[in-house]
């Protein structure tokens, strides 16, 4: 069949978290458009068009194989792609500059400026533009600026349309989304693209959730949600700490607390503290923003959410040393869990990381356990030094160990055979149940030391 059974040529530039799954649904519901999904990484899209894909998420490879090679292709020649599509959807990566000025805080919009000048380059017909990307607010202006310099008469179209599906999760909250944002210019031409948008979203959204915005009201409101939920987060860590202290429970504040409609009952969780590829950097995005508008004390107020959840890491840490008589030097620890949540392989900005490093530093040999993320974790622990073992059978990484740390909250970890893993251990035994997953009480019974976060110790020593 040719090209001409589609209403509308859609190009996705960028094969990552967001650019994947984000195509395979819109593919999936829209069969009248063709989409095509690009990427500089060639073995990125190899992996894509294989039956390994590049990242695990739950649903996405069903529906991926319903769709691929009908209406959505992956490719790595991007010029051709720019060239037929009429709708681009810009979904690179946006991470925190590590170099020059605003390194550690700003965004890194490099990859976003080559993106733009590469559209530009080989565009030669009218496109909309989509930032998918989480990106500074302002950015649309960048952007606008690098498509219409110099003397190309092909005029582009700018739209905000931020992506906040969560990893894990993320086929579920692109199919039934609690809203779409679609940010536009206020001018003609800018509605008229914007609704080119809400018509492809009402393939499948009902048009109530589909909210519309200026640019740089929906820019900002995706840098804002980030920041709201990373800061109930942190709000709850350090309600964690004072519990710890009194007490006094933390999931039995947060149910009280949650429970008062105009609190509500979600990401309330204590737990190690927050990571993933974003919280940490759209807060801090958002803090130089501030910074660069003279806004100091809003400045303060969120760097407050980021420093809590570091603290948070590090308290969790300071209890395993207080508990096991202020050393662990050359005891075995069992880390379960390493990725930054569950259901995702992804281990960007995981509390892992730190707490691994942290626990090296205190010369542990470390024992590393996780269903989907130890390839990332041998990755984002190399060169660092101190022992450090991956072990895919969580058994054998609790076999001799002097104390489990549970980091990542998988399902599996819950069902485990606890009286065969106490009698395999070191005595004591410890427990440091970072997410407060387990059933405390039967660990106890065991003969486990239990260590919760935000509930008092359950210990037999
Ligand atoms: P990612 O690193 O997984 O994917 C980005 C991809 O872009 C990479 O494969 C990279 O090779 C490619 N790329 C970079 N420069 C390119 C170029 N010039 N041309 C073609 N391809 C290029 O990142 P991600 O997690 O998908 O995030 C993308 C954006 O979406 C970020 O701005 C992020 O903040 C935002 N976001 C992410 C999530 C999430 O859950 N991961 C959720 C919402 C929003
Ligand atoms: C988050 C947001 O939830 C998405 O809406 C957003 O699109 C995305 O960031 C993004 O911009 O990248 P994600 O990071 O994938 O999604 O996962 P979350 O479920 O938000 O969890 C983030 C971290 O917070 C995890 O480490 C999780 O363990 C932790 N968390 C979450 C808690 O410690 N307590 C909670 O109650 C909830």
């Amino acid at each position: 069949m040719g090209d001409n059974k589609f209403v509308k040529k859609i190009l996705c530039i960028g094969a990552g978290y967001v650019g994947g799954p984000t195509m395979t649904v819109i593919a999936n519901f829209c069969p009248d458009y063709h989409v095509t999904v690009v990427d500089i990484s060639q073995e990125k899209i190899d992996r894509w068009n294989s039956n390994d894909l590049p990242i695990y998420e739950p649903g996405l490879k069903e529906r991926l194989l319903k769709v691929r090679g009908h209406n959505l292709f992956f490719s790595t020649d991007i010029d051709k792609g720019i060239a037929e599509a009429d709708i681009i959807f810009v979904s690179v990566n946006t991470p925190t500059k590590t170099f020059g000025e605003g390194a550690g805080r700003a965004v890194d919009l490099q990859y976003i400026e080559k993106t733009a000048r590469r559209i530009k380059a080989h565009a030669r017909s009218d496109k909309i533009v989509v930032e998918k990307s989480t990106i500074p607010v302002r950015a649309a202006e960048t952007i606008d600026k690098i498509l219409h310099s110099g003397n190309n008469s092909v005029k582009f179209e700018i739209l905000s349309n931020p992506e906040f599906m969560a990893e894990g999760t993320g086929i579920k909250d692109m199919e039934t989304p609690d809203r779409v944002l679609i940010g536009s210019m206020e001018t003609p031409s800018g509605i008229k693209a914007r609704e080119e948008l809400v018509k492809l979203y009402e393939h499948w959204v009902p048009r109530e959730n589909i909210v519309t915005s200026n640019l740089w009201s929906s820019e900002l409101s995706k840098l804002v949600s980030n920041a709201f939920l990373a800061q109930r987060i942190s709000s709850i860590n350090s309600i964690a700490s004072l519990c710890e202290e009194t007490g006094a429970d933390v999931h039995q504040v947060a149910r009280a607390v949650g429970k008062d409609s105009r609190i509500g009952p979600k990401f309330l969780k204590a737990g190690v503290g927050f990571g993933g590829s974003c919280f940490r950097k759209d807060i801090l995005n958002m803090i130089y923003l501030c910074e660069h508008y003279g806004l100091q004390p809003v400045a303060d107020f969120w760097q407050q959410v980021v420093d809590l959840n570091d603290y948070q890491m590090r308290r969790f840490v300071q209890r395993i040393l207080r508990a096991m008589f202020n050393s662990v030097v050359d005891k075995k620890i069992a880390l379960f869990g390493f990725a930054f949540k569950p259901d995702t392989g992804d281990t960007r900005d995981a509390p892992a990381i730190y707490i691994s490093k942290m626990l090296l530093n205190e010369r542990a040999q470390l024992w590393i356990t996780d269903p989907h993320a130890l390839e990332n974790a041998k990755a984002d622990l190399e060169g660092v030094d101190g022992q450090v073992t991956y072990e895919p059978d969580p058994y054998k990484a609790a076999e001799g160990a002097h104390t489990i740390a549970l980091i990542t909250e998988w399902e599996e970890y819950r069902n485990l055979d606890y009286e065969r893993i106490f009698k395999s251990m070191e005595k004591p035994a410890f427990l440091f149940d970072g997410r407060n997953h387990l059933d405390h009480e039967a660990l106890f019974q065991i003969g486990f030391n239990v260590y919760p976060v935000g509930k008092p110790a359950r210990t037999h020593v």
